[in-house]
């Protein structure tokens, strides 16, 4: 019986989501299957990790026993021994191998590349996108930046850094009003659910937005809004051969944009992100648009997770302008909320096969990669 490690939690803003991802799209559809053994490890938002059957159990966390839990229990040793081998917190003398780890943590340090880091340097097998394809993906101003390269559309743009901004301000702000026209978009380049963004409609309004901006992160991405929105997103699984789900449009209307509140808690677009909570109403799946414009959106999607190297599972974010029926690639999200399980049910894949399906693609991707040599026979140290 394969040991699946399924990772949640961890230190992001995303903490929360994270823990109905994993306990909810991934943990009991795998334990349903009787095919796994699966260990849960949790990591606090203090930084220790935790693993213990226990938490599988979302009451745990909803209920805010979690807290008490955790007081009682010791954080686990993970040990990477050309493969990774966890030592279990009660048991210190019972080590177990595991076969593969589904990441399910959304954010900084879970989505962006770096646990993949960890994993890849274990030398286990893993669910998702690898490294750069996720660092680059949480990155708004590369990501861009590669769409830029491979002919992908996307809204004007410029980016700036921490010292753009304390040393050049009038030139920054020069810069945008000659080169991008208002409303214009400000984002830390790094953050997401609509943290620290703003909707810039003059130069009144812009040194308070880029001043927010660098608040959360040193890079910061300024953007041309996309006029007459329609927001779009398309899920996708797959590493070389591409099975999109529904292209999904978002319905609850703003008067400007989502924030936290809206996605999260008010049952947003993103809503869907928590799995059932006050979300699923607020989306349409299939999005009924007019079917040149539908294709359009999800050949541009399929066009980005291939350009971008993603593997395993993503979501291309697209925003639609309906006047001119243009596409524009806007984010990437290396693992999506709840692994958006709701819309691949309406494409006609189950929350089981759909984990099952995910398992299969990280093997076959780690048997790929072990198939890459890394080392090279030298004389180097003989002249030593
Ligand atoms: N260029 C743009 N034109 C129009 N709306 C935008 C643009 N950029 C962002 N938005 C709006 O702001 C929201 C949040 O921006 P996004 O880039 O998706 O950041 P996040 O990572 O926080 O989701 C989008 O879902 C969209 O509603
Ligand atoms: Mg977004």
């Amino acid at each position: 019986m394969e040991t699946i490690l399924v990772i949640f939690g961890g230190q992001s803003a995303e903490h929360d989501v994270s823990i109905i991802t994993a306990i909810n799209s991934i943990i009991t559809p795998l334990i349903l299957t009787k095919k796994y053994k699966v260990l849960p490890l949790y990591i606090s938002k203090t930084g220790q990790w935790y693993c213990d059957k226990a938490l599988s159990n979302i009451e745990l966390f909803t209920s805010g026993k979690i807290d008490n839990f955790l007081i009682k229990s010791k954080p686990v040793s993970l040990k990477f021994n050309n493969g990774l081998e966890i030592e279990l917190n009660r048991l210190h003398t019972k080590r177990l191998k595991v076969d593969l780890v589904f990441p399910a943590m959304h954010g900084t340090f879970g989505e962006d590349g770096d646990l993949m880091g960890l994993l890849e340097m274990s030398g286990v097998a893993y669910v998702g996108c690898g490294v750069s394809a996720s660092a680059i993906a949480m990155n708004k101003v590369l990501a861009k930046q590669l769409a830029l390269g491979c002919n992908i559309p996307v809204s004007k743009f410029l980016a700036f850094k921490t010292s753009d901004f304390k040393l050049k301000l009038t030139k920054v702000i020069k810069n945008i009003n000659s080169r991008l026209k208002f409303p214009i978009f400000v984002k830390p380049a790094h953050l997401g659910s609509s943290i620290g963004i703003s909707r810039v409609k003059n130069n009144d309004e812009l040194k308070n937005a880029l001043e927010l901006a660098f608040y959360y992160d040193d890079l910061v991405i300024v953007e041309e809004e996309v006029a007459n929105l329609i927001e779009v997103t398309l899920p996708i699984i797959g590493n070389d051969k591409l099975t999109p789900a529904l292209l999904e449009r978002p319905m609850l209307h703003q008067a400007d944009f989502f924030d936290f509140e809206t996605k999260y808690l008010k049952g947003g677009k993103k809503g869907a992100k928590t799995g059932s909570k006050g979300s699923q109403g607020y989306s349409e799946v299939p999005a009924k648009l007019e079917k040149s414009l539908y294709d359009a959106a999800q050949s541009l999607g399929l066009k980005v997770y291939q350009e971008f190297g993603l593997s395993g599972i993503a979501r291309i974010d697209m925003l639609v302008d309906s006047k001119t029926n243009k596409v524009y690639f806007n984010e990437i999200n290396p693992m999506p909320g709840s692994l958006y399980s709701h819309n691949f049910q309406k494409a006609g894949i189950s929350n089981v096969l759909l984990v099952e399906k995910l398992l299969q693609l990280a093997r076959e991707r780690f048997k790929a990669r072990s198939s890459v040599v890394t080392t090279f026979k030298t004389n180097y140290l003989k002249q030593f």
